[in-house]
């Protein structure tokens, strides 16, 4: 099978950073030998991938000098409590802006809370209420905190090759399973939906070229923190997504959130199974984590997520539940 551009990802994107430098180094040495023909192709797409991210940076700082829109005092309140897990990543942080600015109230689980405040300010505890937490710690994980916690998205996750968000052993293994795995457990069997972003790929992460992607296991380790919430007993929907583009704006705040696009790619395909092989915008899997929170079809089930360009469904919760509803299969 020829090599696609999906494998070659922002997972692999940190892998070929100065910054990943010194953790490969640390690597077997057998280890550093099998990833050159990635390197090789990667090296020839980097340049527009570079420029790619360029634009982005530069169409969100262009839209922070506009004022702007937050619609939460518009909104009605929502009985809605959602635990996001993973809010200071790339998707996690457009959940965040997302519920805020629909009044819906948010729990953060955070390794450094200080990271909430920078992304989101100082916001009321009543609408976001941050907590410290590392899901690979179980003590971290007390199920007393979570009660009254109605929905959670989790969207946690490390870089699939050696990089130094692999520190303290923050690996695929301890971050997409035993992580996944240690929040199911701690949370109450009340719960209205559990909602992962997961990654299209990881039924196949023997197959070229998802094995090249999973040299470090980031596939298989997923697919067992997959198996564990839909084994779990909690009402579950699960998001395979394509790979993730736009953002991550970590060094934005809420307002510049709030104003991120998709640009051209607003239209969304989904799917179920593990067919998809493209590319989906952070905001589409952040609105698409929202949306699946109240489809009742939805629980249960395990979508996968592209976008491309065209028209798409933006915040409709009817053109969601039309997209969702097309991909179901029972
Ligand atoms: N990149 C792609 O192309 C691609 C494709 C398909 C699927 N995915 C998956 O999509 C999901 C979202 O991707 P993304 O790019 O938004 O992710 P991201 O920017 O890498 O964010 C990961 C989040 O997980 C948190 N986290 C990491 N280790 C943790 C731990 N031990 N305990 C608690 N939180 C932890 C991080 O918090 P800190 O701030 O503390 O680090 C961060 O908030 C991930 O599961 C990713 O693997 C990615």
């Amino acid at each position: 099978m020829a090599l696609t551009p999906w494998s070659f990802s922002l997972y692999h994107f940190s892998f070929l950073t100065e910054k990943s430098h010194k953790s490969i180094q640390s690597c077997p040495p057998s280890l550093l030998l099998q990833p050159p023909r990635l390197s090789a192709f990667a090296r020839s797409i980097l340049p527009s991938f570079c420029n790619a991210r360029r634009l982005v940076a530069l169409c969100v700082k262009e839209e922070q000098t506009q004022s702007p829109v937050l619609d939460s005092d518009a909104s009605p309140p929502s009985s809605k409590t959602v635990l996001v897990v993973g809010g200071s990543g790339g998707v996690g942080q457009l959940v965040v802006a997302a519920l805020l600015n629909r009044n819906i109230k948010s729990r953060l689980l955070l390794r450094d809370p200080t990271k909430a405040i920078q992304l989101f300010g100082v916001q009321d505890k009543s609408k976001l209420e941050v907590w410290k937490g590392d899901t690979r710690n179980p003590s971290d994980l007390d199920p007393a905190k979570f009660e009254g916690v109605t929905h959670v998205i989790c969207c946690t996750g490390t870089t699939a090759f050696p990089s130094r968000r692999w520190d303290g052993d923050n690996t695929p293994e301890r971050v997409d399973w035993d992580g996944v795995r240690n929040l199911v457990l701690a949370l109450p069997s009340t719960l209205d939906r559990f909602v992962l972003v997961s990654s299209v790929g990881v039924t196949k992460f023997n197959e070229l070229p998802w094995s090249i992607m999973n040299l470090f296991g980031v596939l298989k380790f997923k697919k067992m923190g997959e198996d564990f919430v839909h084994n779990s007993g909690l009402p579950f929907t699960i998001i395979r997504a394509g790979r993730l583009t736009d953002g991550p704006y970590t060094s934005y705040d809420l307002n510049t959130l709030l104003k991120a696009t998709s640009g051209e790619r607003r239209a969304v395909i989904i799917g179920q199974g593990d067919k998809l092989v493209g590319e989906v915008s952070r905001l589409v899997v952040a609105e698409a984590c929202i949306q699946a929170l109240d489809i009742d079809f939805a629980e249960g089930q395990i979508y996968e997520i592209n976008s491309v360009e065209g028209e798409g469904p933006g915040s409709d919760p009817e053109k969601w539940k039309e997209l969702f509803k097309a991909a179901t299969v029972n």
